[in-house]
């Protein structure tokens, strides 16, 4: 098939080279200036594994090319897919772009054509969608075409990975009344082998908007866990496990520490809230999401202060990872620079090393005050304290018995609960990761009673409050069942 994507961001150039990778003839729009004659080079403008080869092997085959602008290749295409931003960078969507590519693709299309669009669209957009395209091929005379809305649901550092084999394919109908377009697009995808859910395209793009919502719950909520796993005794990874077998609840997206950063989820629940309550809806299961992330950041500089003596003034800090995960080397919403420069604010002296040279450099151009070390040993030397923000691999895998020797102190401090406390431990470290125990518990607590348990949980998380209000208030309805 022939075709043409707009966008080659992170979702439109995976999209467009993986295409062209199943046999596409395939050419990426991108009006930024600079990166088509980068991409054009073979280079890719953002770190994704295996990426670059796939760019590089079909640049070279001539399924894939890279243009600031189409005209024969746009009327003669059959797929059209749109994939620009559509977040404003401060918590707010925008809508600008997308309009003025529209404007300028959809009276160029052929009647044959079929519209795709991908990226994440505020759902009063998506509501509209077909009848403004309908208004902008009759300005121009020309048939009406077949509109979809197709979501991404690509992990950052698991793009091509998960392009290739989505759980599913969602297919969101906005115009296709007899049912062309689907056709295309089902065929389009069947090298995936996935099943396909083909909706009303509100309720597409609610399920895109509903997946990366709940995924963001999920992360605050193992949070919140951690925090009562602290006051308890407990150890948020062994409960996580215990929890997991359980068909209903899964265990991915249940990693404590300092919460979600990216493009995407804190964006998307920030945006929802907002928009939800400007239209007089209120989301409290949401906007608590937001506040249990945003709270994370400050428990990981509390930390760092508590065991550095109360007072990080002159302390030298190594804060590995800046990326918002790892095998990415974006640093958007990442939880790092909100952190760097809280620490640097209480007076500590901060030095991050990321294996990311770009990350490391946008870095200090973001938070005034950071510095940056070349390599993991640079950035320890000298250190009273570490941070981890990031789990790279490079972290996980390190002898920390090494750094002993390195470090000038001995805290460090997991924000990932991704290194071994125990071991830690035993080298000389004292280290606090989220809800993590190092040593068993023995001591015997007190008992709590049912209502002293939901009275204690309300002070410390809302969410879980008010389940355990619920359970309190239906315990009746279930003694009268059982
Ligand atoms: C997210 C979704 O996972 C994708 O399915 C979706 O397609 C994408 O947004 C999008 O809307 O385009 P992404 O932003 O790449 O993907 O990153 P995630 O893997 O979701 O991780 C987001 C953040 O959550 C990271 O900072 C990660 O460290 C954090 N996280 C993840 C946790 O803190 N705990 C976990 O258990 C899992």
């Amino acid at each position: 098939m022939r075709i043409v994507v707009y966008g080659q961001g992170y979702v439109g150039l995976v999209s467009a080279a993986c295409l062209a990778d199943w046999g596409n003839d395939v050419v990426g729009v991108e009006k930024q200036s600079g990166r088509v004659e980068m991409l054009r080079d073979g280079r890719t403008p953002f770190f994704e594994p295996g990426l670059d080869d796939i760019v590089t092997e079909n640049l070279a085959a001539g399924r894939l090319r890279f243009s600031e602008s189409v005209d024969q290749e746009l009327e003669a295409a059959d797929i059209v897919m749109i994939a620009v931003g559509t977040h404003d960078g401060h918590g707010g969507w925008q809508t600008q772009t997308i309009l003025s590519c529209l404007y300028e693709v959809v009276p160029r299309m052929s009647a044959a054509a079929t519209l795709v669009v991908r990226s994440t669209l505020p759902p009063s957009f998506v509501r509209n969608l077909s009848r403004l395209v309908a208004d902008v091929r009759a300005q121009s005379s020309s048939p009406m075409i077949p509109v979809l809305i197709n979501p991404e649901f690509t992990r950052e550092g698991r793009a091509v990975h998960d392009f290739r084999s989505p759980d599913r394919i969602v297919l969101g109908v906005a115009h296709d009344p007899f049912e062309r377009g689907l056709a295309q697009l089902r065929a389009l995808y069947e090298p995936t082998h996935s099943p396909v859910v083909e909706l009303a395209a509100i309720d597409a793009s609610l399920s895109k908007l509903g997946a990366n919502l709940f995924l963001a719950t999920k992360i605050s909520f193992a949070n919140e866990l951690a925090a009562l796993c602290d006051l308890w005794g407990g150890d948020v990874d062994e409960v996580v496990a215990g929890m997991a077998h359980d068909a209903r609840i899964g265990g991915q997206f249940l990693r404590a520490g300092i919460g979600f950063g990216g493009s995407c989820l804190p964006h998307q629940v920030s945006m929802t809230v907002q928009a939800a309550c400007e239209a007089g809806v209120e989301t409290p299961l949401l906007a608590a999401t937001e506040q249990v992330n945003r709270h994370q950041r400050d428990v990981f500089v509390k930390h760092l202060v508590e065991l550095s003596g109360g007072d990080v003034r002159g302390h030298r800090i190594a804060l590995l990872g800046l990326t918002f995960k790892p095998n990415t080397d974006d640093l958007r919403e990442a939880p790092s620079l909100t952190i760097a420069d809280s620490l640097i604010r209480l007076g500590a002296d901060v030095v991050a090393y990321d294996p990311m040279d770009r990350a490391r450099y946008a870095a200090t151009q973001i938070v005034p005050g950071l510095q940056v070390a070349p390599t993991l040993r640079e950035a320890l030397s000298g250190a009273d304290a570490v941070g981890l923000i990031t789990e790279w691999r490079e972290f996980v895998q390190f002898d920390w018995s090494q750094a002993v020797d390195l470090m000038r102190g001995s805290v460090v401090v997991d924000g990932r609960n991704a290194l071994d406390s125990r071991r830690l431990t035993a080298a000389g470290f004292t280290t606090r990761s989220f809800g993590r125990r190092i040593e068993p518990k023995t001591q015997e607590e007190p008992i709590v009673t049912p209502e002293q348990h939901a009275f204690s949980v309300g002070a410390a998380s809302p969410s879980l409050a008010a389940g355990a209000v619920y359970a309190r208030d239906t315990a009746l309805e279930w003694e009268g069942t059982e």
